[in-house]
This record gives C-alpha cells, structure tokens and sequence, in this order.
C-alpha cells in the first residue's frame, strides 16, 4: 500500500450506506449489515498494520433507534457476535478496545462482551479501536455538563476554572485525541450527531462508495487526500 510518512493520528469514520448496498442487490437490510460487519474487520487490521493509533467507527447511534425493531434486534445481535468473534484478531494485532456512548443503555449480553473485549485488552499498546454505541454528540456534550455541574455544586470545581481543556476530560473518553481525518461513506454530506466537539479542525473526506464496499485502497486513497491538504488551524 502506497502511504504518504504524515499519516492520520486519529480516523473517524460514520460507516453508512448498509441498507442501500442490500437494496440494490434486492437482499434485506439485514444482509447489508452483515457484509458491513466484514468491512469493519478488514479497516480495522489494515490500520492496524499501517500504524494509525486511533480509529473511531460510528456503528450505532441513539437516532438509530428509530428504526424498526427487527433491524434493531438484528444489529444488537450482530454486535455482540461480532464482538466475541473478533476477540482474536483483537488480541492478535495488540488493538485496544474502548467504546463511547451511553453504554449503560444497551442490552445487557452486548455490555458483557464490550466489558470483556476492554477487559482482555487494556494492556496493549497498538491500535485503540473506539466504537461509537448509542452515542450522540448532543447528548456526549449534556452529559459532560452534568459532570461538571455536579464538580461545582461539590465545590470541587470554581465555574470560571471551566476550560475548554476540563470540558474534554469529561467526555466519555477522556484520553481521545481530536479526530484528524473523518470519512464518510454512502455519500451523504452530513455528521448527523457525530463527534461535534471533537472535529472541529478535522479534515472530512466523504465517498460515495457504500460501507460494504469499501476497500482498503479506498482508506488509502483518503489518507493519501489528506496528506496533501493544509491544515491551518485558524492561522496562517
Ligand atoms: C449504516 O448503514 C449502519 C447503521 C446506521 C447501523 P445504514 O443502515 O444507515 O444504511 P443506509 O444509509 O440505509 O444505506
Ligand atoms: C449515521 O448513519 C450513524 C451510523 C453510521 C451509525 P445514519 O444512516 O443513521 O445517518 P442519517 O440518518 O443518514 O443521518
Ligand atoms: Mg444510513
């Protein structure tokens, strides 16, 4: 694979177009997420071989709960399966396993495999793999709030001590870098409720490819993208 030396510290990326590829290929959406569940595993060893350290997937977000329940009842079964079947290669390639989202709030069998999967691989030193369940950047942001408002009613914290530094540590990881590089696939130019804190600077790259279809060579024609661009800061 053909890489530029200033690689992403960081990939975000919003994984969306599952349904679509199913559609076009008259299967159910079910299938669609099955064969997305194939791209996560093959994105997620070749950033590991490449030595990106942080890669962030949007798999399930707190809108998606408005969709029918069987699609909801799938993914959540999906999710767990694809968590006990990828402990291996997890261990393998010294990934560490981190989650965001309000975690508390999904089905106790898949909170067992995401204890277990963070358990079993704390101690490594490669990759951070961070899935994004459940979560919403709004409600990432509310929550914050509440931790820092409950620091001052304790008087463990002066409101003019709140700094932009504080507010980040109270996110749902604290030890996150800020995103350098977000990918969308399926083509839609939006974030829809994605990271908002932390993309501020980042630079975003969208595809039309769907997500089962995207490839390795497409993850590195978007890192290659990026290498190229300037990136400013606000200054000059
Ligand atoms: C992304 O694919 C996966 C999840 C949101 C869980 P979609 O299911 O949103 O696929 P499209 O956008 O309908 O094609
Ligand atoms: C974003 O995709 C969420 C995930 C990829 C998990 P959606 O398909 O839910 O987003 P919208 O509805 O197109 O904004
Ligand atoms: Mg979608």
């Amino acid at each position: 694979m053909n890489l530029p030396k200033n690689l992403p510290r960081h990939i975000a990326i919003i994984m969306d177009g599952n349904g679509r590829w199913a559609a076009q290929r008259k299967l159910s959406r079910i299938k669609g997420h099955e064969k997305g569940a194939q791209t996560v595993r093959t994105i997620v060893r070749t950033c590991a071989r490449i030595g990106v350290k942080e890669l962030t997937l949007y798999a399930f977000s707190r809108e998606n709960w408005k969709r029918p329940r069987l699609e909801i009842l799938f993914l959540m079964s999906l999710l767990k399966k694809y968590l006990v079947k990828e402990r291996a290669e997890l261990m393998k390639n010294n990934i560490i396993f981190k989650t965001i989202g309000r975690i508390d709030e999904l089905p106790a069998g898949v909170r067992k495999e995401i204890q277990e999967n963070i358990r079993l691989t704390a101690r490594h030193t490669g990759l951070t793999l961070r899935l994004a369940l459940n979560y919403g950047s709004r409600t990432e942001i509310v929550d914050a709030a509440r931790r820092l408002a409950t620091e001052v009613k304790k008087n463990n914290l002066k409101i003019n001590q709140i700094s932009e530094k504080k507010f980040a540590r109270c996110l749902y990881d604290p030890s996150m870098s800020d995103p350098d590089l977000l990918i969308r696939t399926g083509g839609n130019m939006r974030v829809s409720n994605f990271l908002l804190w932390q993309i501020s600077y980042a630079e975003l790259w969208v595809t039309p490819t769907l997500w089962p279809d995207f490839k390795p060579e497409d993850l590195s024609r978007a890192i290659r993208d990026y290498a190229q661009r300037e990136r400013r800061f606000g200054g000059l």
